[in-house]
């Protein structure tokens, strides 16, 4: 079962996960890091940062992002290519080179996820992943029905999701149809994984995820067959958990030794 932290606000959240990152980090500076994308990993960039000036060297670390959209230029503010750019390995001083994002462009679109497969097992894998969820239960791109088995591959968004990534282009009609995200399959194999979500409207998808059954139709709920999840969220995410106060209880008798 994963544990289940609950803190009182996503910049709580933010400085407690980039705490525990810039730990790992300081004991191996070449900790690879899965970086995710949209709004809620942001209070954890916000706090890397803050790592980062008060001096933990983050010049080494090697970053795998989770997805990219087909056919949007890199040079798009919103490629998740310029997003992981612009939040993570500029203000971290990444070194540029070890810092992949899935190929999106619609040349060599049926190679990407290969290609990107091949990447992260020449690196050796993925130490922490990060991970939002999406309103679908989706992680990464992985839309309802994705295989627990499956790989870096293109995907077709659902219309739930771009709807909410509209937000980030001037319309609808912008927001690509296509991805390329890792799969479930190639998320599994990151050796922690932790989840984050923040406010109401992710409360459904993360009880789903955490405490419904296990299937495909739910992505999210993937992480139930992980050794090693932590679930940091805020009162508002938390609040259609059935056994969150057994979660604080855990919490609360946690030995100090254990870490996340
Ligand atoms: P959000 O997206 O952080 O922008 O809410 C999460 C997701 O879609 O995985």
């Amino acid at each position: 079962m994963a544990e289940v932290i609950v803190l009182d606000t996503p910049d709580d959240a933010g400085r407690f996960v980039a705490a525990h990152i810039a730990r790992e980090v300081r004991a191996n500076p070449e900790f690879t890091l899965g970086v995710a994308t949209g709004s809620t990993p942001l209070p954890v960039y916000q706090a890397l940062h803050a790592e980062s000036e008060a001096g933990t060297d983050f010049t080494r670390l090697t970053a795998f992002a989770l997805d990219e959209y087909v056919g949007l230029p890199v040079e798009h503010p919103e490629s998740y290519r310029s997003v992981v750019d612009r939040e993570v390995t500029v203000p971290l001083g990444l070194d540029p080179a070890r810092v992949h994002v899935p190929d999106g462009s619609v040349e060599g679109i049926q190679t990407a996820g290969a290609r990107y497969e091949a990447a992260l097992e020449a690196n050796g894998g993925v130490d922490l992943q990060l991970l939002g969820i999406g309103r679908t239960g989706h992680l990464g791109f992985n839309e309802p029905g994705s295989s627990f088995g499956s790989l870096t591959r293109v995907k077709t968004l659902t219309e739930r999701t771009r709807i909410d990534n509209a937000r980030f282009f001037d319309s609808l009609d912008q927001v690509p149809i296509h991805c390329v995200t890792q799969g479930l399959g190639t998320i599994l194999r990151a050796r922690h994984l932790v989840l984050l979500a923040f406010g109401e409207g992710k409360a459904e998808a993360l009880a789903a995820a955490v405490e419904g059954p296990v299937s495909a139709s739910m992505p999210g709920s993937a992480i139930q067959l992980h050794a090693r999840v932590t679930v940091v969220v805020d009162r508002a995410a938390a609040s259609e958990l059935k056994f969150r106060d057994y979660y604080q209880w855990a919490q609360d008798h946690k030995p100090d030794w254990q870490g996340i």
